[in-house]
């Protein structure tokens, strides 16, 4: 072997170890990071109540958030929220923005090629709301050719979209969709039943359909491969649970009717 063809072969190796380490670095730096940094970073899409929204103050709060502050007392570090599109969050996850997504995301088998979930934290599920004199829609099979709104990219959004012959109409805010509702320009809106309830709630020309469209479960995203962090996120999840913390969050956010 001469010199120049020894040279490239050191180069070459030192190339494969170093992608190699890139490769592993990614899956391992998260734990490390939180702690240098002294703070774990939740993403999240703040138009989503109980789960998230804003306060009177402008912050951040909800169910989610309750959860979020346990998991970061847990690794002892600060909770810092970062509020963008319910669709930007798994992108977000992956370009290393973001630490985690407390999203009232349910889990999919798509979301589930990018990304890994914790244990499930809540039992969900995508309830249709109509006007409250609304004689003609009462049921998912009267659902077909209708004018329907979702927050755009949510399962509710994939759930609407299969129906025959819909016209979606796709939003950035749930509560959007509410409010083309109200004006008559959709017939119904497919959402998650908490956020439902909530929007019900503080509208009487609205009413909610008693049968639910799917079963879901809602849980923490993490980057793929990401098993120290997944593991101490589950570890916290269960820990509330047992403790009766799980409970407190629940009475406090969840609507009791
Ligand atoms: N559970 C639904 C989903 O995963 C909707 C979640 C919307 N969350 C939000 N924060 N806007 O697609």
């Amino acid at each position: 072997m001469n010199n120049v063809m020894k040279k490239t072969g050191i180069v070459l190796l030192v190339l494969v170890l170093l992608v190699g380490l890139g490769a592993c670095s990614r899956t391992v730096n998260t734990m490390e990071r939180i702690a240098d940094n002294d703070r774990v970073i939740m993403g999240t899409n703040a138009e989503f109540p109980p789960f998230e929204y804003r306060d009177e103050t402008g912050a951040v709060a909800g169910f989610d958030v309750a959860l979020a502050e346990e998991i970061a007392a847990d690794l002892g570090v600060e909770l810092v929220i970062e509020d963008m599109d319910f669709n930007a969050l798994i992108a977000a996850l992956n370009s290393g923005k973001i630490d985690f997504v407390a999203a009232g995301m349910t889990v999919t088998e798509d979301r589930l090629e990018n990304a890994d979930f914790s244990v499930a934290y809540f039992d969900a599920s995508q309830v249709i709301i109509v006007q409250a004199d609304n004689t003609d829609i009462n049921g998912a099979d009267d659902l077909v050719g209708k004018r329907i709104g979702v927050q755009e990219g949510t399962t509710g959004d994939l759930e609407a979209s299969e129906i025959e012959g819909v016209e979606m109409f796709r939003y950035r805010k749930g509560i959007d969709g509410i409010m083309d509702l109200k004006n008559g320009n959709i017939d119904a809106v497919v959402i998650d039943g908490q956020p439902a309830g909530v929007f019900v709630q503080l509208n009487a020309d609205l009413r909610m359909l008693d049968d639910a469209l799917t079963v879901e479960e809602y849980a923490i995203a993490v980057r793929k491969g990401d098993s120290a962090f997944l593991s101490s996120i589950n570890a916290s999840i269960e820990r509330i649970k047992a403790s009766g913390r799980y409970q407190e969050i629940y009475d406090e956010y969840i609507e009791q009717d």
